[in-house]
């Protein structure tokens, strides 16, 4: 076959010159027509739209034509043709195909409509569908939307560990990072296990979040974000939870309470905003199949300011529904740590747009958190959108020294582990905000999908790291 530089099918489709020869290399999604003439529509993962290959049987030996079935990759050169079909506005009328690599009728993905479920246990192939191959060009372009962001507004990009020996949320949702063999774990007499021949001397996990490092870089270089992985063994088998997921952390030195909301507000709406600009052939792909409310919704919180509430008057909110019938799965009052139904009913029932509920019980905030004057609550802000919950946590932190110390004791924090998360307090204190954004959260409300294992290509769940 005459070698003819590649064309990737997003940008053959916008190509007018017909009459050229071309080459196009992709994956056969299906093959349709008649003895005389097939059509081929051919994806190569550039684009959700296929590019139509028009074969005429007769030029073509029969052997090579029984190779071209749903799956298999082909190499086409053929000369670019106006579309007399509806869709599209050009086609490839084939000259020459090699078919790269063939397909049996074992691959699972024959059919279209497979359910979310079984594309899960086939999470290899999934990426070739028409709704994974949306969803992950979306997740690129999200990534691409949050380093801009902070890039064009002066953030510096700051990486944090993943392997580390201080629990930022205090949680105790850690996984454990060793070289110990586990059969045979030395402890002292009090049953503790002994770290001191373990790779780092002592014990190690995976990071829940980057923030405590994040804030020795914001109060150093002003404004910084983070964009990792981090990781949370908590055994919630939830469509919002994952135990490895990404998330996004600025910090910034200066920024109160109030500045940190400005600053979520215009980053999400940015980046729904990126994704109408941008992905807008996928989300609409998604929204006609899944979600008609989609597109709507993303436009919908460009267009609303997000509510702004405390988190007392969120409850007194609440009580009012319970009291005229609304009835909630989980209790609410005073003190309780919100569950998705309750954030999800101020949202999308009582204010129909985000609401940032602040000012949350101490109790069921990390230590970290700015004390207010009350003695009960702290500077918290937790986002709430739409369909998903909260999208975004975070606070103003304690930037005073006796106060944090305080606080660190009362929840029993080992100091050994928090010296020098400290010394950001005893040297050039300043206050500082800074908010956590959950990568796949966020992925969640601009797919539209349902299901968060469903935009992250190999989910880790409980009991579930195939892949
Ligand atoms: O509210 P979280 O736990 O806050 C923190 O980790 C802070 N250190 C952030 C900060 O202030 N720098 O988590 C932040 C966000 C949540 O709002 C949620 O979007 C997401 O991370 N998140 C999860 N996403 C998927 N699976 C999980 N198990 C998640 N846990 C939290
Ligand atoms: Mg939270």
């Amino acid at each position: 076959m005459e070698t003819i530089r590649r064309t990737k099918i997003v940008d053959l489709l916008k190509r007018r010159d017909f009459g050229s020869m071309v080459n196009v290399k992709g994956w056969v999604r299906t093959r349709r027509g008649s003895k005389q003439v097939n059509f081929i529509a051919l994806n190569d993962g550039s684009t959700i739209n296929n590019v139509q290959v028009v074969v005429d049987l007769a030029n073509f030996d029969e052997e090579l034509l029984k190779q071209i079935t749903t799956g298999s990759c082909l190499s086409v050169n053929g000369e670019l043709v106006e579309s007399v079909g509806a869709g599209q506005a050009c086609e490839i009328q084939a000259r020459a195909i090699e078919v790269l690599g063939v397909c049996d009728n074992t691959y699972p993905l024959q059919k279209k409509g497979h359910s979310m479920e079984f594309l899960r246990e086939i999470a290899h192939l999934r990426p070739r569908t028409n709704t994974f191959g949306a969803v992950f060009r979306i997740r690129h372009n999200m990534a691409i939307a949050i380093h801009k962001f902070f890039h064009d507004r002066g953030f510096f990009y700051f990486h944090t560990p993943i392997i580390t020996a201080s629990d930022c949320e205090g949680a105790g949702q850690m996984f454990q990072v060793t070289t110990m063999n586990l059969y045979d774990l030395k402890k002292n007499e009090n049953g503790s296990i002994i770290y001191d021949d373990d790779f780092f001397g002592k014990q190690t996990s995976l990071t829940v979040s980057g923030q405590l490092e994040g804030e020795l870089a914001a109060t150093a270089l002003g404004a910084i974000y983070t964009f990792g992985p981090t990781f949370r063994a908590e055994n919630s088998n939830t469509p919002r939870h994952l135990a490895e997921f990404w998330m996004i952390e600025p910090e910034v030195a200066f920024n109160d309470i109030n500045d940190n909301m400005d600053l979520a507000e215009e980053f999400i709406k940015y980046c729904v905003q990126w994704a109408l600009d941008n992905c807008y052939d996928d989300v609409k792909f998604l929204n006609d199949m899944f979600d008609k409310g989609l597109i709507e919704r993303l436009q919908g919180v460009l267009k609303e300011t997000f509510v702004r509430l405390p988190y007392t008057e969120g409850i007194k909110i609440l009580e009012e529904a319970v009291a005229n019938g609304h009835k909630f799965e989980f209790p609410v009052y005073w003190g309780v740590d919100l569950a998705s139904e309750h954030e999800r009913y101020l949202v999308e029932d009582h204010f129909k747009r985000p609401v940032i509920l602040t000012d949350y019980p101490k109790e069921i905030k990390a230590f970290y958190m700015k004390q207010n004057d009350d003695g009960k609550t702290v500077r918290a802000m937790d986002v709430l959108f739409p369909k998903i919950g909260e999208i975004i946590g975070g606070s103003e932190r304690e930037a005073d020294y006796n106060k944090l110390l305080t606080r660190i004791q009362e929840l029993n924090i080992p100091m050994k582990d928090m010296w020098w998360y400290l010394d950001t307090r005893k040297y050039g204190s300043c206050p500082h905000s800074g908010f956590g954004l959950g990568f796949e959260r966020l992925l969640l409300f601009v797919t539209g999908m349902a299901n968060i294992r469903d935009v992250i290509p190999f989910p880790r769940t409980p009991r579930n790291a195939e892949f």
